[in-house]
């Protein structure tokens, strides 16, 4: 049983994979990532986790020197060496290595690490009872800062958004954009259901658009259940009928409670079982 990465290419164990000091990944945090997983051993979606991850290459000007296909093999290479039943794959393109300065013509690059390791699944425990978010006082990185559609390895936004939430008793942060309406989850998008209907902040909002976010605004029409990107504050989250955050590693969880508000009576509601069960049906239907 062992986890394997590979750099650039090349498959060693886990704990063997070394980058050097001087690469700007490691130096400036300048690397863009990815998290995709698997079911039942095969990647999900791997071609709208490239699609994003060359979005957000794009955005910071550094190539993305492989394609789909060849990504998708490399990621496959690595799940072969693997014998866990389901994986965690986090692929990290960076700039490359310089020489600690923003001399960019002077790195050579980029550097490209995929780090398979065992899925940890969510607990039942906190699929079926749901869990406890609170607003923190960090605010999600304005967009003309540091786009959070932009998905960087930079994550210091997100990581003081956790501690405040951890120390506050939370098992998801919940950010505040600039305007004060909720921008997202430190590592998932937020979903609230009035009236039976699905509403999630528009990418307008400052977010990452996150994977499982789409997948469920597409998988609505045909659950019968409406839906709309749309501003929401944290009294739309806290007088909801129900409400969920969505992400790759943790698909659809229900919750419970900002602090120690109960959201309605604290249960899991309907539409959201409805999508989780959907969401699962999909996933399982559409590994590469
Ligand atoms: C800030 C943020 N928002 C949302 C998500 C959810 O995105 P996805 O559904 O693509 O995993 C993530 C995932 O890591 C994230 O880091």
């Amino acid at each position: 049983m062992g986890s394997f990465a590979s750099v650039n290419g090349e498959i060693v164990p886990l704990h063997e994979a070394r980058v050097p000091v001087l690469d700007n990944g490691f130096v400036f945090g300048d690397s863009v990532y990815e998290v995709l997983r698997t079911y039942n051993g095969r990647p999900f979606q791997s071609g709208r986790h490239f699609r994003r991850m060359r979005a957000s290459a794009d955005r910071l000007g550094i190539p993305v020197p492989a394609t789909d296909g060849e990504l998708l093999d490399q990621v496959r290479a690595l799940l072969a060496r693997a014998d866990h039943v389901e994986s965690y794959v986090r692929i990290v393109v960076s700039r490359g290595v310089g020489n600690s300065s923003y001399d960019f013509d002077t790195v050579v690059g980029p550097t490209v690490v995929m780090i398979q390791k065992e899925l940890t699944p969510v607990s039942e425990r906190q699929y079926e009872e749901g869990i406890r978010v609170c607003a923190v006082a960090v605010r999600r990185n304005h967009p003309r800062s540091l786009d959070p559609v932009i998905k960087s390895s930079n994550l210091l936004n997100n990581i003081l958004a956790v501690r405040e939430a951890k120390a506050r008793g939370a098992e998801e942060a919940v950010l505040l954009n600039h305007e004060g309406h909720i921008a997202e989850g430190a590592s998932t998008n937020v979903f609230v259901v009035n009236q039976g209907a699905l509403r999630t902040p528009p990418l307008s909002a400052g977010i990452l658009g996150g994977i499982t976010r789409e997948i469920v605004l597409e998988l609505s029409p045909t659950l019968g259940v409406a839906s709309r990107e749309e501003m929401l504050t944290m009294d739309d989250l806290l007088g909801a009928d129900e409400a969920f955050l969505s992400s790759t590693t943790r698909e659809i969880l229900p919750v419970r409670q900002v602090d120690e508000s109960l959201i309605a009576d604290g249960r899991p509601g309907p539409v959201t079982r409805k999508v989780m069960a959907a969401f699962r049906e999909f996933a399982l239907a559409h590994c590469d």
